[in-house]
């Protein structure tokens, strides 16, 4: 049994997609979601999938080793960053070394980095004038959007495509490719 921890801060919409890909998966386990926003929506994906929600603060992350010590006694194999815009202290990734991943809304190094995160990542690509977007799988390093890439796949931008419908399509690819190789990971 791998188990999976997923640190999530805003709707928290690929959260529930992951867990649902493996709700009937003997071999994975979503053990928990890790939040550092009282009011994300996260919350609420953890009470329907009845699944432990740890609210942390910067403190408990980057003071303490509060988050360091959780992830041991659940057991985690894997960490999932899914919309959670701080960085991650260094105890943490040498604790979890190539076992923290992020998703990036875009075709990274392009459009990543601090300040990239949510329409920004869109206005940014449409105001380029770029021909694809896509996706960006990666592993964490203590740098934003900046560690080994793991996995892309594009789209093109097409006539007429403005953030919004960008990001529809873009959370789309998230949906279909982060639940696999999330178990592609964990298989390997
Ligand atoms: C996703 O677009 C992801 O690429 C980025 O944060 C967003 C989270 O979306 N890192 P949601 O909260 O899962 O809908």
């Amino acid at each position: 049994m791998k188990r999976i921890a997923i640190f999530a801060s805003g709707t928290g919409t690929n959260a529930r997609n992951i867990i649902q890909y493996f709700h009937a998966n003997p071999d994975v386990s979503v053990e928990c979601i890790v939040c550092n926003n009282e009011h994300a929506k996260a919350r609420d994906v953890a009470n329907e999938a009845n699944i432990p929600y740890y609210l942390i603060s910067k403190k408990d992350l980057h003071e303490t080793d509060h988050v360091v010590k959780l992830m041991r006694e659940s057991e985690i194999d894997l960490i999932v960053l899914a919309g959670f815009l701080w960085l991650v202290p260094e105890t943490l990734l040498q604790a979890f070394p190539k076992r923290i991943i992020n998703i990036h809304p875009a075709l990274l190094p392009k459009h990543g980095g601090p300040g990239y995160y949510g329409m920004k990542v869109h206005d940014s690509v449409i105001k380029a004038g770029d021909k694809e977007t896509g996706i960006t799988i990666h592993y964490l390093n203590e740098k934003y959007d900046d560690g080994q890439i793991i996995f892309q796949k594009s789209i093109p931008v097409e006539a007429g495509d403005t953030p919004e419908t960008l990001a529809q399509k873009v959370h789309q690819l998230e949906y279909e490719w982060y639940p696999k190789i999330i178990g592609q990971l964990l298989a390997s």
